[in-house]
């Protein structure tokens, strides 16, 4: 049974499961979408790239197992838990994926994540993504604070969450495990009413 709550929840339960998962606009032709089952092999792919393996410990086995994840995306969002968009070349082929976790949505605040497939990098397709999420989640999802973190040695990600208004809040002293060991983390954390930075 859900708990009584004291204070007004920041976003009222139900209010985000009533309407399907958006698709956002990013300028530059990119539109976030939901994951559609064909896009599990270039999913599955982007996993063999070294850095997407260094920086996400937890990685899929398999195309069915990707399927799996994707099932999980859409109830995630029917739960109000999270969300997962590929970002993709106005609804086509896939760039990279963004994602939401942790919804909290009594406080208002979710977490952040992002990869970008290395074909795609360096042409601000993160940015681009992370800043049209953040919009939409501070807006009219009603979201009030979203985070994320990353090592403190991933500086392109650094540079994605600077560029998209995550102010740097603090380090976080060996909060995560990568494939070389423990790493520092810097939390980054982007509130309605910040200005856009970049
Ligand atoms: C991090 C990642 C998502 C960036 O995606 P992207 O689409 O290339 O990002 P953008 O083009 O929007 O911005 C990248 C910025 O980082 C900078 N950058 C890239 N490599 C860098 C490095 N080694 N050191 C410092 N800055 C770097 C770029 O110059 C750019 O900044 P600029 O626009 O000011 O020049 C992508 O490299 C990636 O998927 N990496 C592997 C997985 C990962 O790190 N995920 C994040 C885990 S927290």
């Amino acid at each position: 049974m859900r708990a009584i709550l004291s204070t007004q929840p920041a976003i009222p339960a139900g209010t985000l499961a009533a309407s399907p998962q958006p698709m956002l606009r990013a300028p530059g032709g990119l539109l976030l979408r939901p994951w559609e089952p064909s896009d599990a092999a270039v999913f599955l792919a982007a996993y063999q790239d070294p850095d997407i393996q260094h920086w996400h410990t937890r990685q899929p086995a398999s195309e069915d197992q990707v399927r799996e994840w994707f099932d999980h995306y859409r109830k995630a969002w029917t739960q109000e838990t999270g969300a997962s968009w590929a970002v993709t070349r106005g609804g086509g082929q896939v760039l990279g994926r963004i994602a939401m976790g942790g919804m909290n949505l009594d406080d208002g605040v979710a977490g952040c994540a992002y990869w970008v497939l290395p074909a795609a990098r360096g042409a601000g397709v993160a940015s681009r993504a992370l800043t049209a999420l953040s919009v939409w989640a501070l807006g009219e999802a009603g979201f009030h604070r979203l985070h994320l973190d990353h090592s403190t040695r991933n500086l392109a990600s650094c540079r994605v969450a600077v560029k998209a208004g995550f102010l740097l809040e603090g380090t976080k002293r060996s909060d995560a495990v990568h494939s070389d060991g423990r790493h520092d983390m810097h939390l980054h954390a982007r509130i309605r009413g910040d200005k856009q930075l970049a």
